[in-house]
């Protein structure tokens, strides 16, 4: 695993706060490029693989000590922007605006990330795509980086989603699932997201580890000069 050497000496992991983090897919894939992780979420998080604390986004910010953090990740809640809005009665706060003005006052290193439909919000976001890290799922995410990192293309999904009764499975399709509310089977899900810890409702939350792996690793080496093993 990647680590640091900081003035005073001994070698030690950078620490990453990841704030809005849920059951932590962003989470994994830091972990995964050498990060050491703490995760914040208003809810419990019983299964969060990491160190957690329950609290909001902006009391962590106030009440952590931010010294001990390299790197921020925020993970907004995605539904005032996702394209099923209308479907919902309840008024979905959109957070990123606020967020960025929150982690930019920090003057560290930050990655937002949400959904398409955020485009608007988000400052030069990159997109990636399962199909980029070998996943059999369809799942776009944007994701603003400061420092600004070069996305890899965009590829085509050559195949297609199949659906059965309304539930995305990959044994009717073309190779891929989509996963989002109760649309798909958990253990397709798990297996085409590459994420064995969570249960239905936080898998439609997260996002595939693969994806923070490869920011993780582009972070390690342009903030800390060291590449991730
Ligand atoms: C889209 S999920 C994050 C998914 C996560 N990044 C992953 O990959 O698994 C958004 C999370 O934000 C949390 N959340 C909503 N409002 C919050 C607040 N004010 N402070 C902290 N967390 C909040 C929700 O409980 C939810 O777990």
């Amino acid at each position: 695993m990647a680590s640091v050497e900081f003035v005073g000496g001994g070698s030690v992991k950078p620490k990453l706060l990841d704030l809005f983090c849920c059951a932590g897919g962003a989470a994994m894939g830091y972990h995964q490029a050498g990060f050491e992780v703490v995760g914040v979420d208003i809810k419990t998080q019983p299964r969060y693989p990491f160190e957690f604390h329950q609290m909001d986004w902006q009391e962590a910010l106030s009440m952590l000590n931010m010294s001990e953090f390299s790197v921020i990740h925020a993970s907004p809640p995605c539904q005032g922007y996702s394209c099923t809005k209308s479907f919902s009665k309840s008024k979905a706060p959109k957070l990123i605006t606020e967020v960025r003005e929150r982690l930019q006052g920090t003057e560290k290193p930050y990655v937002i990330e949400n959904v398409k439909g955020a485009w608007r919000d988000m400052l030069n976001p990159i997109t990636l795509r399962g199909n980029m890290f070998g996943l059999q799922v369809i799942r776009d995410r944007l994701f603003e980086i400061n420092p600004f990192l070069l996305a890899p293309p965009l590829i085509p999904v050559n195949g297609s989603t199949g659906s059965h009764r309304g539930i995305s499975r990959l044994s009717d399709g073309g190779g891929y699932i989509t996963v989002a509310g109760h649309n798909f089977l958990t253990h397709e899900a798990r297996q085409a997201m590459e994420i064995n810890w969570m249960n239905q409702k936080e898998l439609a939350q997260a996002i595939p580890p693969a994806y923070t792996r490869w920011i993780g690793e582009q972070l390690m080496n342009v903030c800390f000069g060291t590449e991730a093993a």
